[in-house]
């Protein structure tokens, strides 16, 4: 039986929550056209119904029950949108138990416990759905669900986390130190006050683990993941980046290798000024995509906010409804997917930046190029950049190479005597 309208309970009225609220005032009459039913927000579960909101919302709609909402036979739909992991599966898995599908924009939930949802989601014939979870207002999950669905698809490479593309967009176009451009970050509202899920990577490593296990049809641990932070990028180190024709970007990289497996991996990189990723600037977001019958796609848009992600969880809202009424959509193909081998990061082949500090005398290049050949490591550019009161610094950039033979030569230049101090190491995408 066709519903002509479908209720729905939001878990969450913060940023996101208030966006959809706002969203589906603003453009009801086209979202209600295109899902083919009236949607109706029932309830909305909060902590505290007494916060002063931007969004005006009808006090009889809050409650602080969870039970009113996924215990109620009425709501076909419950959208989580109050993060973290624990109560947001605790609620998801009752809503799923109680008949209902999900819509969430939680990445961390699904990068965590996401496979089992999933799994319980089809034994029960629902659905989650979960655009909003990565790039914000970007549509990427569907695109790699489906419209990308008949590619084989060697790479992902993606700036999925806005606030440390600020971060170093700040660095790079206005010469800002990395305090400054963090404190300018949060005083906007695009960093939090604890800053180091984004700043360490491990955001953008819950997002990978999203996209990956879409892009490469497995499922993908987030211990499988190789993470490495902005913390240690000095402006210097964008500074000669760019000398070399580069800029540096947080990315979250999957690969799949045939007959090896995936490689994942989240780290900051020099890449190349020419490359379309180069140009994503500020706290803006994109995934660019190699897939084998499509050739090479990117996404691009605003990774957060309210409306913008409220734009993907109201879609999600239009697919629900859709489905609840026309079973458009059968079986989570997620489901399906088997954990396919992970290569280790040694194994793995990358070309290297590395800034050190040398004391200023004859035969330093000499036993730099000495410590690499030992390990087959040959270099593409070695430069002195400044000398301050007899201590040199030097970059270096290597040609690709094994990343097992390239941390052999650091341990021999860690231990050559005119090496005061490695400052910093950072991969280098070629292409
Ligand atoms: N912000 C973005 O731009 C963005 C972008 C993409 C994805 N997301 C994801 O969207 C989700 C929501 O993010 P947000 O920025 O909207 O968060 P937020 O502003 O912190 O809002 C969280 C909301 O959930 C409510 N809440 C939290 N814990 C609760 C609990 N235990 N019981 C009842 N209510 C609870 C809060 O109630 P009170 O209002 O009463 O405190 C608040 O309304 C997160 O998973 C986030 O990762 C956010």
């Amino acid at each position: 039986m066709v519903k002509k309208t479908i209720k729905v309970g939001l878990l969450g009225l913060g940023t996101v929550g208030a966006g959809v609220y706002r969203l589906l005032q603003m453009n009801g009459a086209q979202i209600n056209r295109r899902a083919g039913a009236q949607i109706e927000i029932k309830k909305i579960l909060v902590r505290d119904p007494g916060k002063k909101r931007t969004t005006e919302v009808d006090a009889g709609l809050l409650t602080v029950n969870p039970r009113e909402i996924l215990h109620d036979p009425e709501i076909d739909v419950v959208v989580e949108l109050i993060g973290g992991v624990e109560e947001a599966r605790t609620y998801v898995e009752e809503a799923l138990q109680h008949k209902k599908f999900v819509v969430t924009a939680n990445k961390d939930l699904l990068a965590t416990a996401g496979t089992g949802l999933l799994q319980l989601a089809r034994e029960k014939g629902l659905n989650i759905y979960y655009e909003a979870s990565v790039g914000g207002g970007i549509p990427l999950i569907r695109p790699l669900k489906y419209c990308l669905g008949a590619n084989k698809i060697a790479r992902i490479m993606g700036i999925i986390n806005g606030t440390t593309n600020y971060i170093l967009t700040k660095m790079s176009l206005e010469g800002m130190e990395f305090e400054a451009a963090l404190a300018e970050a949060q005083a906007k509202g695009f960093a939090e006050q604890d800053p180091g899920n984004d700043l360490e990577g491990r955001d953008a490593a819950y997002k990978l683990c999203i996209l990956a296990g879409l892009a490469f049809s497995s499922r993908v641990r987030y211990e499988d993941i190789f993470i490495q932070g902005i913390g240690g990028i000095n402006k210097r180190d964008i500074l000669y980046a760019r000398e070399l024709g580069f800029t540096v970007k947080l990315l979250a990289v999957g690969e799949e290798f045939a007959e090896r497996g995936l490689a994942l991996r989240v780290y900051p990189a020099l890449l190349p000024l020419t490359h379309p990723l180069a140009s994503v600037f500020y706290e803006n977001n994109a995934l660019f995509v190699e897939g084998n019958a499509v050739g090479e796609v990117m996404f691009y848009g605003p990774g957060a906010g309210a409306l913008p992600t409220a734009s993907a969880v109201a879609a999600d809202l239009i697919a629900v409804v859709r489905n609840i009424n026309h079973r458009v959509e059968n079986g989570i193909m997620e489901a399906d997917f088997e954990q396919k081998n992970v290569v280790p990061v040694e194994s793995l082949s990358s070309a290297f930046y590395l800034r050190l500090q040398a004391q200023d005398e004859p035969g330093v290049f000499a036993s730099l190029a000495t410590a690499f050949g030992k390990e087959n490591v040959s270099l593409d550019q070695i430069l002195q950049k400044r000398n301050v009161a007899g201590t040199a610094e030097i970059v270096l950039v290597t040609h690709v190479v094994e990343e097992k033979s390239f941390n052999l030569a650091l341990n021999r230049i860690q231990k050559t005597p005119a090496i005061k101090r490695i400052d910093n190491v950072l991969r280098v995408i070629e292409s």
